[in-house]
């Protein structure tokens, strides 16, 4: 690589209150707000270098990007030298701690990354508010792993999207919850995020979800705030299972889930009446995501594992934003 190479590193983060349409595609500006946790250990490092000398050259895990993944990326990069006025090729690494492309959020990881390393590589000097607006163009839910710990993505009202950014609302270490994670399948997702979110604007149930966007956010902010994980759990499950069931009802349906997932709902619902506390989220594949005391985790995952199907499960710590590394 010639010119001042930059990497970043940024871990996925998981929605509590979920990103779910939007108000505009191109902006990526979203219907309603969202609230996320961000999780160590699930991350994409992204090494951009301007000055290359002809073309662009973009590569994902040691491959050349291709396809739809080509051109996101490009479109991305363009908006980062167009910001700089740079007219340069540029060459882009991205290697990937997270499986791609299956519900794990490592788009999120990867537009965080790519934010901060294209911007900085690119001679920019943004502070983290207009790094949150640049990622979320990449991918709306990239704008909130640029923060750590719990966080929040504002709506915004303007049409420019300028305050269509995320914030933090507590850090990673104020307070000590997991995400246990059941991988239930690593092929990858069948309908994208964006599709869905398309599909799932034609829903009759889509209203509903738009009109008690504010009641979950402000639900789920008083949770954090009071480090209540009963109430925070209990929003989050219903976020998701309210997401999937726009789904089911639109035409045509759109349903995420394999057996396995539903069988990892049931384990986790039977866990929390017998007294061992966990509640359910899911994104737009097959994993589930389970939000826990610490104290919790050896159950929980134990009982994934033993779910038919489960190929394997992880458990998050909360984590750091997006920093660079090199
Ligand atoms: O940021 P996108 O376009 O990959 O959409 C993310 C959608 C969900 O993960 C399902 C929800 C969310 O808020 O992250």
């Amino acid at each position: 690589m010639s010119g001042q190479a930059v990497t970043a590193r940024s871990n996925v983060n998981v929605a509590l209150v979920k990103y779910w349409g939007k108000r505009d595609t191109a902006l990526n500006l979203p219907a309603s707000g969202s609230i996320s946790l961000t999780l160590d250990g699930l991350y994409i490092d992204a090494t951009v270098a301007f000055g290359a000398s002809g073309t662009d050259r973009f590569e994902i895990d040691g491959e050349p990007a291709a396809g739809e993944e080509r051109e996101r990326m490009a479109s991305f990069l363009d908006l980062v030298r167009v910001r700089a006025g740079r007219a340069d090729a540029v060459t882009v690494r991205t290697t990937s701690h997270v499986p791609r492309g299956v519900g794990l959020a490592s788009s999120a990881a990867a537009f965080a990354a790519l934010a901060l390393a294209g911007s900085r590589a690119a001679g920019l000097a943004l502070d983290a508010t207009a790094l949150s607006a640049l990622a979320r163009r990449g991918s709306g839910s990239a704008c909130r792993s640029i923060f750590g710990g719990f966080v929040e993505w504002r709506r915004g009202e303007l049409a420019d999207g300028s305050d269509s950014v995320a914030e933090p609302l507590l850090a990673p270490d104020a307070w000590d919850v997991r995400v246990v994670v059941a991988v239930t399948s690593t092929a990858p997702k069948s309908v994208s995020s964006r599709v869905g979110m398309a599909r799932a604007a034609a829903s009759p149930l889509y209203p509903a979800w738009v009109a008690g966007a504010d009641a979950d956010l402000a639900e789920a902010r008083a949770a954090i705030r009071a480090r209540d994980l009963g109430a925070l759990g209990e929003i989050a499950e219903h976020s998701a299972l309210e997401m999937h069931a726009i789904g089911l009802a639109a035409r045509p349906p759109l349903l995420y889930w394999r057996g396995a997932t539903v069988e990892c709902v049931h384990r986790v619902w039977q866990l929390r009446a017998e007294g061992v506390p966990g509640w359910v989220t899911i994104d737009a594949g097959p994993q589930v995501k389970v939000l826990c005391a610490p104290a919790d985790v050896p159950r929980i995952a134990e009982a994934l594992a033993a779910v038919p199907g489960v190929e394997r499960v992880l458990a998050c710590v909360p984590g750091q934003g997006a920093e660079v590394i090199g």
